[in-house]
């Protein structure tokens, strides 16, 4: 078995770059939300984007690094149970600790949905998502009503991750913040097949058009709206 304690690229590059796309594309949606009509049809765009984003991701889990693999890091709960028990004085992971791993997913699910629901919905006044048609009013409202609460979800489990990664990164003194822009961490690895010595960006960007390409057929392909704009 093969052990060596030097910095280990653990993050390809292309999951460090969705994952601070993924940023932009929140705070995109949200401030355009923010800020009145004019900027809906832009939110929109932002809203796509993270849409693509979170296909992409998915399937990232399947065909990107060893680290970037959903099969590598999502635990057992008897794991996820262990590791809280014990998280104050546990070993750094390599990629995701046990609890770290399902949070990620959850992220994902959650921006999904956010992303999904705003197909339906609509303002009630000018503008529409490009499913909104598909829905009768009284649903698109009851979804309007889940996109303002799922957005609330999404920003309390962000803070969540920023103070748990800044405790992790300060109070552990792991380096994950600084893994999640060049990658590495320096630690114990144990065996070859842990250590990524790809970013397999070619197949990364493949992904990403065809991720970009099933959103765009989405909303090319949605039944004409009600209203003039979507
Ligand atoms: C992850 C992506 C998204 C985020 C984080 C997001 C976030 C938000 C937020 C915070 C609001 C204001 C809600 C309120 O205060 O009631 C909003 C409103 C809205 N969003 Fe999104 N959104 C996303 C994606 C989308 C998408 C893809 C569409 C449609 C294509 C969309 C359509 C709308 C519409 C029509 C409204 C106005 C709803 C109303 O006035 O009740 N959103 N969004
Ligand atoms: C809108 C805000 C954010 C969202 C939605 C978000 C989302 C995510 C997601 C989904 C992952 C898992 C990556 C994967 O799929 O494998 C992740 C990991 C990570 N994020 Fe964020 N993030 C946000 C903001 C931030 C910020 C501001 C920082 C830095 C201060 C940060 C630092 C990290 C780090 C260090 C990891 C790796 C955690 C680990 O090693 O287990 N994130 N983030």
């Amino acid at each position: 078995m093969q052990s060596d304690r030097r910095p280990q690229l653990i993050w390809d590059l292309p999951l460090r770059l969705w994952h601070w796309a993924l940023v932009v594309c929140l705070a995109g949606s949200w401030i355009t939300a923010e800020a009145g009509f004019d900027w809906t049809t832009t939110h929109f765009y932002f809203g796509y984007s993270a849409l693509a984003l979170v296909l992409f991701r998915l399937a990232w889990a399947l065909l990107g690094t060893f680290h970037s693999r959903y099969a590598t890091f999502l635990a057992s709960p008897k794991q996820v149970l262990a590791y809280l028990r014990k998280a104050k004085d546990a070993e750094p992971s390599a990629g995701h600790n046990p609890l770290g791993g399902w949070a990620s997913v959850a992220i994902v699910v959650l921006i999904g949905l956010q992303a999904g629901i705003g197909l339906f919905i609509s303002d009630d006044i000018f503008y529409a998502g490009p499913y909104n048609t598909v829905v009768s009013s009284s649903t698109a409202d009851w979804l309007a009503g889940w996109h303002h609460r799922l957005f609330t979800l999404i920003q309390i489990t962000a803070l969540v991750h920023v103070l748990a990664v800044s405790w992790y990164t300060w109070g552990k003194k792991e380096g994950l913040i600084q893994a999640m822009l060049h990658g590495k961490k320096t630690l114990q690895v144990h065996g070859a097949e842990e250590t990524v010595n790809e970013h397999r960006g070619l197949r990364a960007l493949l992904l990403l058009a065809l991720a970009a390409t099933v959103v765009a057929i989405l909303v090319y392909v949605a039944p004409l709206p009600d209203y003039e704009i979507y």
